[in-house]
């Protein structure tokens, strides 16, 4: 039954619609951009996301959107908020600190680190014939080495566990109306900011290795960042860094479990591991929707966005667009048409994707190696509550030894 077009976007949002959103994905691509009763707007289609992710009227600070909501959610948080949610020039000068010192070299230099942390998360596991994917090797691992490469010490983990995973259900479209989570999400941000500068400032005292005592003791720099920007920018790397790739892990290993072919391809041919990893971009991407504002009335496929209107990037959708891919339903890694956008685009793409690949690529690659004929436990996994990050919350797989 076709829902009425003017609350497509609750539909999606709706945690029952979490399990398969596909179908109304497709109904929404029918209206490229889809004006919703309430003064929202949602985009779908590939062509038109694209344009909207690089187009400079297009903004992601929400205190520069009519919704009174939105307006409240900056005005509360009251701090500087993380760059991805600025526009150029702060945007790009906070972006260009980190990028400067989050090298190519920074990263692939974790590789035989991220394979023994791998390795120890499998260890632990090694007498029993059941695991969790998700709580046992999806998101340990990239903690880890978010936390060895920020220089955040591992052992606080269970102290900003919560509240990370509370700041990203709080910015959660299908959430961040619930005055509940929206006071719950407040706290956790006082706590991680607390927590933060009480580093920044041990670390002001001693330095020591990893990005954020580079950001603080930078010499090469004119202008160093304040000590506000600095704990913003040093949360939002920590939460980014590993509350997403955990859930690309996820989503890759239910995939792969849904198609066991690809399973034992990759375990015969681990050097598909990039590709596998893409097509998981493109067709579970973890990161479903993303925010915009518009700073003018924009007209977008015929239809006019006004300024200051909330608009909802569905992500997953455009990676589904059969006007941009072939079989765009088809789980297949060795499509040549892969540009996703499941890092996004434009001035915001992800700083942290090569990490992120790389992560599950090296997990992907010992987890088929290591077990032998896994099966899912459960064939319909509980989701997680969020609908902007959308992954299994828990995926229990029984294997041989
Ligand atoms: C931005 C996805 C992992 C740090 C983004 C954006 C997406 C995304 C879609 C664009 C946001 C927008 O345009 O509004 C993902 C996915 C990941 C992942 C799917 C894992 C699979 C990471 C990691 C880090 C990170 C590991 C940090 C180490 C960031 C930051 C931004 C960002 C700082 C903001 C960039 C900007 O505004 O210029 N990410 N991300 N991400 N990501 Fe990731």
């Amino acid at each position: 039954m076709a829902v009425s077009q003017n609350n497509l976007l609750d539909q999606v949002l709706a945690y029952a619609n979490r399990p398969n959103p596909y179908p109304l994905f497709a109904q929404l691509r029918e209206h490229p951009v889809l004006a919703q009763g309430d003064g929202r707007y949602v985009v779908s289609t590939y062509k038109e996301i694209n344009d909207i992710l690089h187009d400079p009227r297009f903004s992601s600070d929400m205190s520069k959107c009519y919704s009174k909501e939105d307006q409240r959610v900056v005005e509360e948080e009251g701090q500087i908020p993380g760059f991805v949610f600025l526009d150029p020039p702060k945007h790009d000068w906070l972006r260009h600190q980190v990028m400067s010192k989050f090298t190519p070299d920074l990263i692939y230099s974790q590789k035989p680190r991220l394979l023994e942390v791998v390795k120890e998360a499998l260890d632990t596991r090694r007498n029993v014939q059941q695991l969790d994917i998700v709580d046992d090797v999806a998101y340990p691992v990239p903690v880890t080495i978010i936390c060895e490469i920020l220089g955040v010490p591992r052992s606080d983990e269970y102290l900003f566990h919560e509240w990370s995973d509370q700041l990203i259900l709080g910015n959660d479209t299908s959430q961040a109306r619930n005055p509940e989570i929206r006071m719950q999400t407040l706290k956790a941000i006082k706590s991680i900011r607390t927590y933060m500068a009480d580093l920044i400032n041990a670390i002001k005292r001693q330095p020591r290795e990893g990005l954020l005592s580079a950001m603080l003791h930078d010499t090469t720099n004119e202008k160093l960042m304040s000590n506000d920007e600095l704990v913003t920018t040093s949360v939002l790397l920590l939460v980014a860094g590993h509350e997403t790739t955990v859930n690309l892990i996820s989503n890759s290993m239910f995939t792969l479990l849904r198609f066991p072919e690809w399973l034992e391809r990759l375990r015969k041919e681990p050097e598909l591991a990039a590709q596998v990893v893409e097509e998981v971009l493109r067709y579970e991407p973890p990161v479903q929707m993303l925010r915009r504002t518009s700073l003018a009335d924009v007209t977008i496929a015929g239809v006019t966005i006004p300024k200051g209107a909330p608009i909802h990037l569905i992500i997953a959708a455009a990676n589904r667009d059969p006007e941009h891919f072939s079989e765009p339903d088809r789980f297949n890694p060795e499509r040549k048409d892969i540009d996703h956008l499941g890092f996004g685009g434009g001035i915001h793409y992800c700083v942290g994707a090569p990490l992120a690949r790389l992560e599950t690529q090296v997990t992907l690659v010992e987890l088929a190696r290591r077990l032998e004929n896994p099966q899912l436990i459960d064939a319909a996994p509980p989701y997680r509550l969020g609908a902007s990050i959308r992954a299994p919350r828990h995926l229990f797989v029984h294997y041989d030894h």
